[in-house]
């Protein structure tokens, strides 16, 4: 039986939710390694959810050290089927501001040191990625957003965002290209997450929390981490509204999602013959 259906991520400055009640800490072992820190396991309006602070709740792992594989394995173990990871991101475009919320819907893939798959070592698969969110989750997201009104936030419902390696920021070349392609946010560590999680047949989606113009904006200051804290610790509250009130829409209709099924094509190897 799952321990927890619904799993969050939480990000820079969401190291651990507020109204989570009766938590209990799991340290739970991978064939990976141990995940970024323990699980907190408690319940959301009496549903249990599994919350990880990605950077560990002291942060101190860089997003090139996160322990992706072992964090995705450990929410599947929990049989997590629905994934929402909460994240700080800087804004490519004028008008998405500080505070506002996004649900991205695509990711360009710029980074060059991590490991984003399960697979290899004798056993190939190809999982579909065109969609790398969950379109229902998604809708989900953005229903609470809309319906929640929150002030001082907008609300942008899709838009790319691109995932760099960091631990520095971009230069103002790097964010202008980014620009140029249209995409809309850039953060450092998304996108494997989205990867892995469809290899474990596990929904995710984002909800990206703008903190900062990257530094491409002549009338901003470029983002510094003070910038990136201080904007979270503003909308941080907000986020959290939006988590508790998706988790209870989740448990009460839990959506189709593709990712469900996204192995049923996707492995080349003859398992059946495998040694
Ligand atoms: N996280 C928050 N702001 C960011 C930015 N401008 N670039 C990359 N990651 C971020």
């Amino acid at each position: 039986m799952a321990v927890a259906e619904i799993g969050i991520i939480g990000g820079s400055g969401l190291y651990k939710m507020e109204a989570l009640k009766e938590v209990e800490e799991l340290e739970v072992k991978t064939p990976f390694g141990s995940p970024s820190d323990a699980i907190i396991l408690g319940n959301l309006d009496g549903i249990k959810v599994a919350f990880l602070a990605r950077h560990g709740r002291n942060h101190t792992m860089l997003p090139s050290e996160l322990p992706f594989r072992a964090n995705i394995y450990a929410m599947k173990q929990l049989g997590v089927k629905y994934l929402i990871s909460a994240s700080a991101v800087g804004s490519l475009q004028a008008e998405v501001k500080p505070l506002d919320m996004v649900v991205p819907d695509q990711f360009i893939d710029r980074t060059k040191n991590r490991i984003s798959t399960f697979f290899g070592e004798g056993i190939v698969a190809h999982i579909a990625f065109g969609d790398p969110i969950c379109q229902n989750l998604a809708a989900v997201l953005t229903d609470v957003i809309a319906d929640l009104n929150l002030s001082d936030v907008t609300l942008h419902r899709d838009g790319t965002y691109v995932c760099m390696e960091g631990p520095a920021f971009s230069t103002k070349a790097e964010s202008n290209l980014y620009r140029s392609w249209g995409a809309k946010i850039i953060g450092m560590t998304n996108l494997p997450e989205a990867k892995l999680a469809r290899e474990a047949e596990i929904a995710y989606a984002t909800l990206a929390l703008v903190t900062d113009y990257d530094c491409w904006h002549p009338d901003h200051d470029s983002v510094t981490v003070e910038m990136v804290i201080g904007n979270l610790q503003r909308n941080g509250v907000n986020a959290q509204k939006v988590i508790q009130e998706t988790v209870k829409r989740l448990s009460k209709n839990p959506p189709s999602s593709d990712a469900h099924s996204a192995l049923q094509y996707a492995i080349l190897t003859n398992l059946a013959n495998a040694p």
